[in-house]
């Protein structure tokens, strides 16, 4: 029989503590800092429609982004970010944050479509263009396998369950997002994500780019679909979390030598 080897338990017990506390930590960050929704109530609707985008902006967003979306230390310019980049942050919730944030995250729309649809008229009257709200047709989802392999898998993982990225940043999970969503942030590029102009994806690439991505949701929900396609983002996520377990041991280590000298 092969004795097992002597390891000191209460040397290790407070360490393995201290790593798990960080990983709760690491973990229970991105929560901890979303964006309280916004306690300030829209104001009534009996505005005329034509100001309505206008007198929002003022209320809502002028602080961060400028009076005429020239941007502040608050926020970016959004002269030329384009009705689609409007309209996704504002219908997947991630604007208007309460206070300055690395990356908005995504919730509840703050606002109805017709107050939507007026902000975003408001901020094209800034000028400078930008791209359009997308109109999705169907498409074909093998063609848009390839393309979800080729130009978003590396990010959001081959399932769309989505990843980690650097800088506190990350790709997030695609199964909630609308079809507009999707051509939306395809065209415009949130955050870290690169836009992918007309020259790159055709209008029929984004289409069929959206029907796959809306296919992986379905998938999701359906328990009996191939689950094989899911193993991959999984295995990268846990490899994602030992690198992490890794450093933070690392760093344990490091500290507890510094404070032995
Ligand atoms: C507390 C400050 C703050 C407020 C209020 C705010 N924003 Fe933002 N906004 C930001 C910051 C910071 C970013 C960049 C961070 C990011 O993209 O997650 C941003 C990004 C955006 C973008 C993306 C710009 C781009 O280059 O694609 C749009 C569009 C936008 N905001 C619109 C709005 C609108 C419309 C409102 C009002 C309903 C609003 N924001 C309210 C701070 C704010
Ligand atoms: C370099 C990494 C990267 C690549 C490549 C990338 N994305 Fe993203 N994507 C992101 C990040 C980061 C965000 C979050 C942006 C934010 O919150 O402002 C995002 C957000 C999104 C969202 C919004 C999700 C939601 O629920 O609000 C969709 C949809 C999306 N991406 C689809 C795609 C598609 C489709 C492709 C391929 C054509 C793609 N992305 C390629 C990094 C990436």
């Amino acid at each position: 029989m092969r004795r097992p080897r002597a390891v000191t338990l209460p040397a290790l017990y407070p360490r393995r503590a201290l790593v798990v506390g960080s990983v709760l930590a690491l973990a229970l960050g991105p929560v901890a800092l979303a964006p309280a929704p916004d306690p300030t109530p829209t104001p009534s609707a009996t505005t005329p429609a034509g100001d309505r985008g206008a007198q929002l902006y003022l209320e809502q967003c002028a602080s961060c982004h400028g009076v005429r979306g020239q941007g502040s230390q608050q926020g970016p310019s959004l002269v030329g970010v384009g009705p689609a980049a409007v309209d996704f942050q504002l219908s997947t919730g991630r604007m208007p944050v309460s206070r300055e944030v690395s990356q908005a995250r995504r919730r509840e729309p703050v606002f109805s479509a017709d107050d939507i649809s007026a902000l975003v008229d408001h901020v094209a009257s800034f000028g400078g263009g930008g791209p359009r709200i997308p109109r999705v047709a169907s498409g074909d989802v093998v063609s848009g396998r390839d393309l979800f392999a080729a130009n978003c898998a590396p990010c959001h993982g081959a399932a769309g369950s989505g990843a980690v990225l650097t800088n506190g940043w990350s790709a997030p999970p695609l199964y909630d997002a609308s079809a507009t969503q999707v051509a939306e942030a395809v065209r415009v590029g949130p955050g870290l994500m690169p836009a992918f102009p007309g020259q790159v994806l055709t209008d029929q690439q984004v289409d069929d780019l959206t029907s796959y991505v809306r296919r992986l949701r379905t998938e999701r929900l359906d328990p009996g679909g191939n689950p094989l396609g899911r193993l991959g983002p999984l295995a990268e996520g846990l490899l994602a979390w030992l690198a992490v377990l890794v450093l933070l041991v690392a760093g344990v280590r490091w500290l507890g030598r510094r404070a032995a000298e």
